[in-house]
């Protein structure tokens, strides 16, 4: 066929799951578009589907699984469309999945999506390719960034006008083994990426115009703990590898996740108040305010010591809003071991929180605990936790009205422009000023919603500060 009247492939990407799985479309999003696809809007209308599937929790499961079982018909309809499972479900399930879902073509490790266009080629002419963990696995030296994708302008949506922001991993994998949780098993043992490079890729995001950052990684306390991250083979940490990183000039905001508070140092905390452009914003999982659930989830803290470590943060920086996850209806949770989760709630006041039902993932200890909770009774918890917390967001969030707050601008709308404050709360701003993506205007907050803010322009700086 002639160059000029071949069909350019196409591919949609779907992602369920955490910001590891985002950072990882994103890359096989980069991969397939080097090798000439277009993204494409429809799923149906597709010739490569990834599904990239996140197994945290049963209903993260069900939700790619039910997209999966509907792509059945399109398939059925376009033979040639090519349905790949990426992610955990696919690290957790490999060729089984293939066998209960005739219809996919490939599934692909989480370790093995630099493969991702090798493996695709390799699914022409055959009917089944199934690839799980590498076990000496290591992350490439350097993701490369496709400019196009960085550009933003010539793919079509959601790929907005121009990237303001990024993920950068650090780290993969975990080493914790908390009882209820799957990722050890769906992304292997913990390891750091080495210094240099985690630097030369932060260096070409911000000289392509990135201004955020979000430094990625499991359990981010403990870069550089389990392997030399450094040419020379000297210690280092993850408090200077943020030093590093904030230090690039052109850089205007900086970000983490996640952190298990058994290893919050105090020289983390102290970065809070010395770097100017690490964000007032801290997600620490506590998941239970209960002493004998964290222990029967093998988290190797107390409920003692996470207050502890709420206590010395604020006090390294007052403003910081803290987020958390919490788990209800854990094995052998009774309603006193709950009652202290409620309690620890009000204690804190988190600015947010993801809170979860219990339930038992394949592989994992607690799975095998004999105590399970009524599914009922999870769910009335469950409904008494977030009442709480919404009330708490409204008081937090209302403490913001009648603030100056930088905020960046995320997108500019027919009525306005919405933007999220360092503290990472949505801002939605009713007026619009010549900007672009990415800049930091600043706004007068004048109205607190559960879950974002409104304001106006402000004439006058900041006044929320330190
Ligand atoms: N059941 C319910 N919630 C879970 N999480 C992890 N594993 C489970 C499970 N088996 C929650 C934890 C974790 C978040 C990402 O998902 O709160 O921090
Ligand atoms: Fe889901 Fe955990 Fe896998 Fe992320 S690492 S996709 S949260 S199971």
């Amino acid at each position: 066929m002639n160059k000029n009247t071949m069909k350019q492939l196409s591919f949609n990407i779907k992602t369920f799951g955490c910001q590891m799985n985002e950072r990882d479309s994103e890359i096989m999003a980069q991969l397939l578009a080097e090798k000439g696809y277009v993204e494409s809007i429809d799923i149906e209308d597709s010739d490569v589907v990834i599904l990239n599937t996140c197994s945290i929790r049963a209903k993260a499961e069900q939700k790619a699984m039910s997209l999966l079982g509907a792509l059945r018909k399109a398939k059925k309809r376009r033979p040639g469309m090519k349905i790949c499972v990426a992610g955990c479900v696919a690290q957790q399930e490999g060729e089984e999945l293939c066998e209960r879902m005739p219809h996919v073509d490939l599934v692909i490790g989480t370790q093995n999506i630099y493969e991702l266009t090798e493996l695709l080629e390799a699914t022409r002419g055959t009917s089944k390719v199934a690839i799980s963990m590498s076990d000496a696995y290591e992350i490439p030296a350097f993701i490369p960034v496709l400019p196009k994708l960085l550009q933003g302008k010539e793919l079509p949506p959601p790929f907005p006008a121009r990237p303001f922001r990024k993920f950068l991993t650090i780290m993969q994998g975990c080493n914790n083994y908390c009882t209820y949780c799957v990722v050890p098993y769906t992304r292997g043992r913990e390891i750091s990426r080495k210094v240099e490079d985690i630097i030369n890729e932060a260096h070409v995001l911000v000289d392509a115009g990135i201004h955020e950052i979000t430094l990625l990684g499991q359990n981010v306390n403990s870069y550089g703990r389990t392997n030399p991250v450094t040419t020379d083979g000297s210690e280092y940490s993850f408090s200077l590898l943020l030093r590093e990183v904030a230090a690039i000039p052109g850089l205007k905001r900086l970000r983490f996740t996640t952190s298990n508070p058994k290893d919050l140092s105090p020289e983390l905390m102290r970065c809070f108040n010395e770097i100017e452009i690490l964000c007032p914003q801290f997600h620490l999982p506590v998941q239970s305010g209960s002493n004998a659930v964290l222990s029967k989830m093998n988290r190797k803290y107390t409920r003692e010591l996470y207050l502890q470590r709420v206590e010395e943060l604020r006090s390294f920086r007052p403003d910081i809003a803290l987020s958390t996850d919490v788990i209800v209806g854990f094995p052998g949770e009774t309603d006193a071991n709950f009652e202290q989760t409620m309690e620890l709630l009000e204690h804190v006041r988190f600015h947010s929180s993801f809170s979860f039902k219990y339930s038992d993932r394949p592989g994992t200890r607690s799975a095998d605990f004999d105590d399970k909770v009524d599914e009922l009774v999870k769910s009335q918890r469950l409904a008494r936790f977030q009442k709480r917390q919404d009330e708490i967001c409204l008081e937090q969030n209302s403490l913001y009205v009648g603030k100056n707050l930088p905020v960046m601008i995320e997108k500019v709308t027919e009525d306005g422009m919405v933007g999220r404050t360092e503290t990472n709360h949505i801002v939605h701003i009713e007026e619009k000023i010549e900007c672009l993506p990415g800049d930091i205007v600043h706004i007068a907050i004048n109205h607190a919603g559960q879950h974002s803010l409104n304001g106006g322009i402000s004439s006058t700086p900041a006044t929320y500060n330190k």
